[in-house]
C-alpha cells in the first residue's frame, strides 16, 4: 500500500509518516518544507533504523500548488509500477493569526493547492483521500460535547479555507458515489510528542499554542507563561479545550487508512479528539506535578476569537474507525516535556 503524505514532515505529518512506516506502509512525503525542518526525515530514519525496521520512505521537496509537479510524481509512481494507492493530505498553512492578516495566502495554499491536490488524484485515478481538517470548522461551540453534525461557521479566515475544502470533498463525492473513499478529520488539540524524543512540535519563532508555550517556559526558552483570561464561563475561569496526544492523532490515521481499504466508496467527516475538556489551570497543575516543572504565569485579558470551551464527540470514530484515545494527559504532559528537554531548539 503506497500512501502520498503531503506536510509529511510537519508536525503532525511526521508522526504520521513514522506510524505507517512502522506499520509496513510505502510512504511519499511531499513537503515544501516553509514551516518544517528537513531533519524531521534524517530523524524518522535514524528512529526506524535504530529499531531495525526496513521501510520504504521517498520525499519530495515541492509545493502542492505545482501541478507539474504533481502530475510527475504520478506519472513515476504509475510507470515504477508503484501507484499511489491512498492520499493523506495535511500541507497547508494553520495559523489563525495570520490567516487574518494574509488570507489570500491561505486561500492560495489550501483551497488551490487542495484543488490541485484533488484534480491530479482525478487525472491519475487515485479515489482515496483523507484530510486534515479542524474543529475551527465549528466556530463559537453551541452544544458540548461537539458532534460533527454541529453548525458549521468558522469566525477566521484559515477556518473557512477547511470549510471549502470539505465542500469541495463534498461535491466530489457527490458527483460519482460510487468512486470516491473520501475521510475528512477534524482534528482537536494535538499536543505532546513521540515518546522517542526523536520528533516533537517545533514551531518557528514565539508559539502562539498554549502546548508549546508552556514547554518552551517550563525550560527557559519563555519567560512566562500568559494565560488569556481567568473570567471564562468555566470550573475554574480558564479556557477548556480537547488536548489529544499526536500518537494517538497519528492512530486515528492508520484506523481510517484501514477504514477506507474496507469500503466500495465512502465520504466521512469525523472529530479526533480526546473527548474531554481541561482548562489551562487544569493543564499547568498537571504539567507541573508530571514533570516537576514549576510554571511561572499571569493572567493576562482574553485572546480575540477565542472561546470559553470546546471538546469533542468521538463516538463517531469509535465506532467506524474502531478507534479510540489511548494516552492520558499526563502522558501528554511527559511525552511534550522529554521532547523539548531533549530537543531545546527543535530540529535547529
Ligand atoms: P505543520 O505546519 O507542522 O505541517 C504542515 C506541513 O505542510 C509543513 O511541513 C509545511 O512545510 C507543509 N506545507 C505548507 N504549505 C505547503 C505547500 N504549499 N506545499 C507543500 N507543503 C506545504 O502543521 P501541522 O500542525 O502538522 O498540521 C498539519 C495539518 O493539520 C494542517 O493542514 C493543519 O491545518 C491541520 N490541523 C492542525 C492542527 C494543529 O493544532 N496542529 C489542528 C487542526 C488541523
Ligand atoms: C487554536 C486556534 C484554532 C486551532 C487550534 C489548534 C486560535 C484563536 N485558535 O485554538 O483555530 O484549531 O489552535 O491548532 O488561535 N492559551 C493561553 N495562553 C497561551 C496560549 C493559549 O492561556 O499562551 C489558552 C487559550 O486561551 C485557550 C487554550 O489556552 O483557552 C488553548 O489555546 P491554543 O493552544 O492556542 O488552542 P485553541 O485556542 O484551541
Amino acid at each position: 500500500m503506497r500512501v502520498l503524505l503531503t506536510g509529511g514532515s510537519g508536525f503532525i505529518g511526521s508522526h504520521i509518516a513514522l506510524l505507517l512506516l512502522e506499520n509496513g506502509y510505502d510512504v511519499l512525503i511531499l513537503d515544501s518544507f516553509i514551516n518544517s525542518s528537513s531533519n524531521v526525515i534524517k530523524r524518522i530514519k535514524i528512529y526506524l533504523d535504530s529499531k531495525d525496521i526496513k521501510y520504504k520512505l521517498e520525499t519530495i521537496n515541492g509545493d502542492i500548488r505545482d501541478k507539474k509537479l504533481l502530475d510527475s510524481i504520478f506519472i513515476n509512481s504509475i510507470n515504477e509500477n508503484k501507484p499511489i494507492n491512498i492520499v493523506i493530505h495535511l500541507a497547508g498553512l494553520k495559523s489563525v493569526a495570520e490567516s487574518l492578516i494574509k488570507p489570500l495566502n491561505y486561500w492560495d495554499v489550501n483551497v488551490l493547492g487542495s484543488l490541485n491536490l484533488l484534480l491530479t488524484m482525478k487525472e491519475y485515478e487515485c479515489y482515496s483521500i483523507v484530510f486534515s481538517s479542524s474543529a475551527t470548522i465549528y466556530g463559537l461551540c453551541e452544544s458540548l460535547p461537539i458532534r460533527e453534525d454541529h453548525k458549521i461557521s468558522p469566525v477566521n479566515t484559515y477556518g473557512k479555507t477547511k470549510v471549502a475544502i470539505e465542500n469541495m470533498l463534498y461535491d466530489l463525492y457527490k458527483s460519482n458515489k460510487n468512486l470516491w473513499k473520501i475521510i475528512s478529520l477534524r482534528y482537536f488539540n494535538p499536543v505532546g510528542a513521540h515518546p522517542s524524543s526523536m520528533i516533537g512540535e517545533d514551531p518557528i519563532g514565539i508559539p502562539n499554542n498554549l502546548f508549546p508555550f508552556l514547554t518552551q517556559v517550563a525550560i527557559g526558552r519563555q519567560r512566562m507563561l500568559q494565560i488569556y483570561g481567568d473570567d471564562w464561563e468555566t470550573n475554574d475561569g480558564s479556557g477548556v479545550r480537547d488536548y489529544i496526544h499526536i500518537n494517538d492523532l497519528a492512530e486515528g490515521h492508520l484506523a481510517s487508512l484501514e477504514y477506507l481499504n474496507s469500503k466500495d466508496s465512502c465520504l466521512e467527516f469525523i472529530n479526533l479528539g480526546s473527548g474531554h475538556g481541561y482548562s489551562v489551570f487544569q493543564i499547568i497543575k498537571q504539567f507541573e506535578i508530571s514533570t516537576g516543572c514549576k510554571i511561572p504565569f499571569s493572567i493576562q485579558s482574553r485572546r480575540d476569537g477565542d472561546i470559553a470551551k470546546c471538546y469533542a464527540d468521538i463516538s463517531k470514530a469509535k465506532r467506524l474507525l474502531d478507534w479510540t484515545p489511548k494516552r492520558s494527559l499526563e502522558q501528554i504532559c511527559l511525552d511534550g516535556w522529554n521532547w523539548q528537554v531533549n530537543n531545546p531548539n527543535g530540529y535547529s
